[in-house]
């Protein structure tokens, strides 16, 4: 009986297993009720006793052997397969990372950010006022006589007087526009100077156009010898930087104004082609501020002599060119305080603001 035969043949069928059913073949075969392994069990009988004794030990032997291989390459292709198993049938348990959550910069204080910078390099400074004013401050300093139609005009909020002052400065309203700082500063600075005040103003009025509270953008310029050609000049500069483009035509119509003289209104050009509207040279016009030379009678008011100093102002909403700029239709929207509409007008809080630089 040549054991190391057999031993070498079931050896090589072994390994060549190469799956657990294969490798149940090879048990079958060699250890099986009819396997080779049992059959040279089954001759042990006929044999004489001192071979039987050494057939017998031989064949336990290669019994226990082969039953070990037949193991180790069970475990092995065992662990073979799971292997393949956990590369194909892969599950992707990572979650896609949530949006971090950020605020955003309201399209109002991005706006002021970029007018400022605007103005602040032309040399402005910014100055703030009180949004409840005195009826001084807010009309009569600024031209508009007592009872005078323009004052109405404005859908003034009107508040309960202040028992601690007395005529015009008892009577508290809040500020239709922002022209009552500049009424502030001139009367507590001596001129030349240039400023520019943004702040909130309020009106009794409510539509797509208008909200009850907005926010108005005024600039103003004392010194000797300004004239229009020096607010032309200003307000050109300003509008080709604010809209980041290069050319745009500018139109003044004359208009009026209780405090300035004489007073017009600006209008850029636009094109409505196609439905959309396109800032810039086009056959039609928006209106986007109000300004003139300052009144007389405004300089006067304030201890400025118009004899030696003359000045322009002009005034402009926020929310108007803001929506110009960045295409919102409503008005309304800005005080919705909607997270929506926020994160999609909003602008990113670490970029600085937009504006077009230029040589
Ligand atoms: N104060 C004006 C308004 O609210 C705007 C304006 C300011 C016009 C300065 C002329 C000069 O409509």
């Amino acid at each position: 009986m040549n054991t190391a035969e057999l031993k070498k043949e079931l050896t090589e069928m072994i390994e060549k297993a190469q799956d657990t059913s294969a490798l149940e073949q090879v048990r079958v075969t060699a250890l099986g009720k009819k396997g080779r392994i049992t059959d040279l069990m089954k001759t042990l009988g006929g044999m004489e006793p001192e071979a039987r004794k050494e057939a017998g030990q031989q064949l336990n032997v290669l019994k226990t052997e082969i039953a070990d291989l037949i193991e180790k390459q069970a475990s092995m292709l065992k662990k073979q397969e799971l292997d393949e198993r956990l590369a194909t049938e892969t599950l992707d348990i990572t979650l896609s990372p949530r949006p971090r959550k950020k605020g955003s910069v309201h399209p109002i204080s991005q706006t002021q950010e970029e007018l400022l910078s605007i103005f602040a390099d032309m040399g402005f400074k910014l100055t703030e006022g009180p949004d409840i004013e005195d009826d001084w401050h807010n009309f009569t300093a600024l031209n508009f006589p007592p009872g005078h139609p323009a004052r109405e005009m404005q859908d003034t909020f009107f508040l309960p007087d202040d028992p601690e002052e007395e005529g015009e400065r008892a009577k508290k309203v809040l500020r239709t526009h922002t022209s009552s700082v500049q009424v502030r500063y001139m009367t507590e600075n001596k001129p030349p100077f240039r400023i520019i005040c943004m702040g909130r103003t309020y009106r009794s009025d409510y539509d797509m156009t208008h909200t009850p509270m907005f926010h108005q953008c005024e600039g103003l310029v004392i010194d000797k010898n300004i004239n229009m050609g020096h607010l032309k000049g200003c307000l050109m500069e300003f509008a080709l930087k604010f809209f980041e483009v290069d050319e745009l035509p500018l139109r003044f119509r004359p208009s009026f104004f209780p405090f300035t003289e004489p007073s017009a209104e600006v209008d850029i050009g636009c094109s409505r082609e196609g439905g959309g509207l396109t800032i810039g040279a086009g056959d039609d016009w928006l209106e986007i501020l109000g300004c003139g030379m300052v009144h007389p009678n405004v300089l006067k008011n304030c201890g400025i002599d118009p004899e030696e100093y003359q000045g322009f102002a002009f005034g402009m909403g926020i929310e108007r060119i803001a929506m110009l700029k960045y295409g919102i239709p409503d008005l309304r929207t800005f005080f919705e305080s909607d997270t929506r509409w926020l994160s999609h007008y909003g602008f990113d809080p670490l970029k600085r603001p937009n504006k077009a630089h230029r040589g």
